[in-house]
């Protein structure tokens, strides 16, 4: 009776709290498997806010079985492409802060000489996926929520000679106070990986310059994100060992590119990990000693190194969970991010309430 007494006064304890305080809802657009919606509701936690996140929006069903599995019941709106500019309102929930990593293969060096070998445009003239910029832009402009936070690939800046993010800023700019767009590396925000990406910030009202989230310069080890007891099946065969070799000593000699990367467990970061790392390990193969095969990182790891929480679940075989780890973003820095764009919301919040009370 009295255990039961307690649970209640608990329960009611926690309602109160809550009913005091903002929620601050999403959508979350070309989701992967959530790691933007990771990183917006730790920021918004830390500011002691609610979160909840009305939408998502992936077409990929691997992607969307791990995001379910990780987050059930949230809605989801497969194919972003299928929503007509007259069904915005009715197909989109309103919401406060609009997140999208949008697809960045067409904007990326790799994926431009992939198109370019196999004759396909990039850039804005991909018709799969150059073009989903313009149906951000569409639901912008439709839903008007009061901020966005838009993450692609580096090279987006230099693409067209710098032209493809002039034109989406310019665009973005009618509606939104856009700064300038930052690029942060994971390697200076206490990941062990090198990934560099350009973040977009943009809100409806300007209440002060906006300013991104600087460095913490944390020092990182690779080792401390590698599992304890390894799992033998990520040691690489003897004949991918061998062509891995091969095709280094081929393109050393060419003069081109270095082949795999040896990663030591003492190094600072690993290089960045792709959507493809899957599919040989070659751009971090974890060092084991001498005269032995080394090993590639196992799902678990490559998400460590993306700053995904331990609890996340993985429900998909490895070839997914790789590419799902390669594509998402880097947790501790869109926290970061997160963490100043909710905080920029609440000024603007407080300056309208004191407004208010002063009028
Ligand atoms: C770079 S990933 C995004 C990663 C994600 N932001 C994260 O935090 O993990 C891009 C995603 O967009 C999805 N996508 C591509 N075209 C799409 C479309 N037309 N509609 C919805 N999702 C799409 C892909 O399946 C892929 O998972």
């Amino acid at each position: 009776m009295f255990l039961l007494r307690l649970k209640f006064v608990l329960k009611m304890n926690i309602m109160k709290k809550e009913s005091n305080m903002k929620k601050i809802t999403s959508v979350d657009l070309f989701a992967g498997v959530g790691g933007m919606r990771i990183a917006l509701n730790k920021a918004i936690k830390k500011l002691g806010l609610i979160d909840e996140c009305k939408l998502y929006s992936d077409l990929n069903s691997y992607c969307q079985k791990t995001y379910n599995a990780n987050f059930p019941n949230t809605p989801l709106l497969e194919d972003i492409k299928t929503v007509k500019i007259n069904e915005i309102n009715k197909k989109i929930p309103d919401h406060d802060i609009l997140l999208a990593g949008f697809p960045c293969q067409p904007f990326s060096k790799a994926g431009i000489s992939n198109r370019n070998f196999l004759k396909r445009s990039h850039g804005f003239k991909d018709k799969d996926q150059g073009n989903l910029f313009f149906n951000i832009l569409e639901i912008l402009n439709k839903k008007k929520p009061k901020a966005f936070l838009l993450e692609n690939v580096q090279h987006l800046k230099n693409y067209d000679n710098g032209n493809a993010l002039k034109l989406i800023l310019k665009l973005l700019r009618k509606n939104y106070y856009v700064p300038e767009p930052e690029v942060l590396d994971a390697k200076d925000f206490g990941l062990a990986q090198k990934r560099t990406r350009i973040f977009i910030v943009g809100f409806l009202n300007k209440n002060s310059e906006f300013v991104y989230p600087k460095p913490t310069y944390k020092k990182t080890k690779v080792e401390d994100f590698l599992d304890l007891y390894p799992n033998k099946e990520y040691v690489i065969s003897d004949l991918l060992w061998k062509s891995h070799k091969k095709r280094k000593l081929r393109n050393e000699k060419a003069g081109k590119g270095f082949g795999y990367k040896m990663t030591y467990p003492s190094d600072k970061f690993t290089r960045t990990i792709s959507s493809r790392y899957g599919k040989d390990g070659g751009e971090c193969l974890i060092y084991r000693g001498e005269n032995k095969n080394p090993r590639m990182l196992s799902p678990r790891e490559a998400f460590r190194l993306q700053g995904f929480p331990e609890k996340f679940k993985i429900p998909v075989k490895k070839t997914y969970a790789y590419q799902q780890a390669g594509n998402a973003v880097p947790i501790n820095v869109v926290e970061k991010i997160c963490y100043k764009i909710v905080s920029y919301l609440l000024l603007d919040e407080n300056k309208y309430i004191n407004n208010k009370k002063a009028s």
